[in-house]
């Protein structure tokens, strides 16, 4: 599902190159559930960009669901889901038209991201607040919207950067059906994941 070989990003700030992330191998197979850990500055969020299309790698290959996120980048979108570290959402657009517009942004019809904005907001209890503005949420209720846009469109792989961030554990699951299988609950994952330890290239090796 996921082919990493090599994949490096360095940035240039003024006359200073930081080197985000180096020479990263990674295989991931379908259904698996994986976490990413690592100290601040490590190149997770960099390392997620380069995955979701967000940011070119500055060399290496990345095969998401069989699509290269360099040549087929809107091949890469169609087929994934991506939850940010920071808020996704305008504040000032309701919480159901938000998701409704997100889901035609992937093409879906009037009708169809309708239905699914509605699954998405029983699923992540966010029906009473569907007519609310972003900005009147609270951050784990804003939280839990990033949550529903990034699987409106029924992603095959959900990647989520810091996704426990502002949200409590909770017991209930989200339905494989709702979810694609992506994720079964929101908060803390109750099975436990394949972890990747990753180390600011900074650090000395070893
Ligand atoms: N646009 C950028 N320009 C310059 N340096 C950057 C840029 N984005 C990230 N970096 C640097 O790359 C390194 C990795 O950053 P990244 O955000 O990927 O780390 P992280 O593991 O997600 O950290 P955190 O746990 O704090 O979210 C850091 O040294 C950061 O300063
Ligand atoms: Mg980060």
């Amino acid at each position: 599902m996921i082919g990493a070989r090599a994949l490096t990003r360095r940035f240039t700030v003024g006359k200073q190159v930081v080197e985000a992330v180096r020479g990263l191998d990674l295989t991931i197979e379908a259904g698996e559930l994986v976490a990413v850990l690592g100290p601040n500055g490590a190149g997770k969020s960099t390392t997620l960009r380069m995955l979701t299309t967000l940011l070119p790698p500055s060399s290496g290959t990345a095969i998401i669901a069989g699509h290269d996120v360099v040549a087929d980048p809107a091949g890469t979108r169609r087929r994934i889901g991506y939850v940010g570290q920071g808020r996704s959402t305008g504040d000032y657009f309701r919480v159901r038209d938000e998701l409704i517009t997100q889901g035609r942004c992937y093409g879906m019809s009037r009708a169809e991201a309708r239905r699914r904005a509605d699954e998405l907001l029983a699923a992540l209890e966010l029906e009473a607040l569907a007519t609310r503005t972003s900005e009147t949420l609270s951050g784990e209720q804003r939280r839990r919207l990033d949550v529903a846009i990034g699987l409106i469109h029924r992603p095959l792989l959900l990647f989520l950067d810091e996704p426990s961030t502002g949200l409590d554990p909770r017991p209930g699951p989200i339905s494989p059906d709702i979810s694609g299988g992506c994720i079964g609950s929101w908060g803390p994952p109750s099975c436990s994941p394949r972890t990747i330890w990753m180390r600011p290239t900074r650090w000395p090796s070893g």
